[in-house]
């Protein structure tokens, strides 16, 4: 069975943002302000280790690292990973091409992990799997950035049909399994704080950590060497 076959999702996926890498920086130019706010809410700050997962090309990491973060940056698209290192020259992001859905990543290894603008873009299983890696190498908490549009009424179809005519073919399934709170919920996971930028089209969701500090350090103490406790 060929790679592609095995794994469509992965495949198509690439091949969509392999098409559009060269675009992408002009779509994204007009939400630098969720971006920002994104930024701010991970507590992007000299000290501070962050993961932007599904980083693209690498927009939000860049602005985590000019506010002075230690910042990696993952991928799995080979195309939106060579632009986000043809911007990071000289800024000290750490560039990893990997899936979300199986990091290589210790546990709580990173202050807070970000995952923007990606949920939209898998299937179902992917988002659970994603928001489970991403909440388990974090050690405070995981920021997810989405669509948070209307999903009822005239409003809601025109502003799916809108996102839809130029997203990838997992927008609408997302929106209409109820969007990032349903994924947050059916990963089993809980939301402790969510923002609205720009009412009605973006959201901001704050989901804690896999492990608490105050748990992990009980655990740590309890059960020597154990990698599952380490920080
Ligand atoms: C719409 S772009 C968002 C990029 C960036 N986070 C942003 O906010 O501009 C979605 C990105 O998620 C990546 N992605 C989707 N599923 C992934 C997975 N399972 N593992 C790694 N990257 C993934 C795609 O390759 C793409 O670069």
């Amino acid at each position: 069975m060929s790679p592609a076959a095995a794994d469509p999702y992965a495949a198509y996926l690439r091949a969509f943002f392999a098409r559009w890498s060269s675009l992408y920086d002009l779509f994204a130019a007009p939400i630098g302000f969720v971006y920002r706010a994104a930024a701010r809410q991970a507590g992007a700050a000299p000290g501070r280790r962050l993961l932007d997962l599904c980083t693209g090309t690498g927009e939000l990491a860049l602005r985590c690292a000019r506010l002075g973060a230690q910042v990696t940056a993952a991928d799995f698209t080979a195309s939106m990973l060579w632009r986000a290192r043809a911007k990071a020259r000289g800024r000290g992001l750490r560039l990893v091409e990997a899936d979300a859905r199986r990091l290589p990543f210790a546990d709580a290894s990173f202050d807070v992990v970000l995952l923007s603008f990606a949920l939209h873009d898998m299937p179902a299983r992917a988002r659970v799997e994603s928001l489970l890696e991403a909440t388990r190498v974090a050690r405070e908490r995981v920021i997810v950035v989405d669509y948070d549009p209307p999903t009822r009424g005239l409003g809601g179809r025109l502003v799916t049909a809108m996102l839809a005519s130029f997203e990838t073919a997992y927008l609408r399934g997302f929106l209409r399994a109820g969007g990032t709170p349903a994924a947050i919920a059916a990963a089993g996971l809980g939301v402790e704080r969510r923002r609205r930028a720009l009412p009605g089209l973006f959201g901001i969701w704050s989901v804690a950590a896999a492990v608490q500090p105050s748990t992990r350090r009980i655990s740590a103490s309890s059960t020597p060497g154990s990698s599952s406790t380490s920080s």
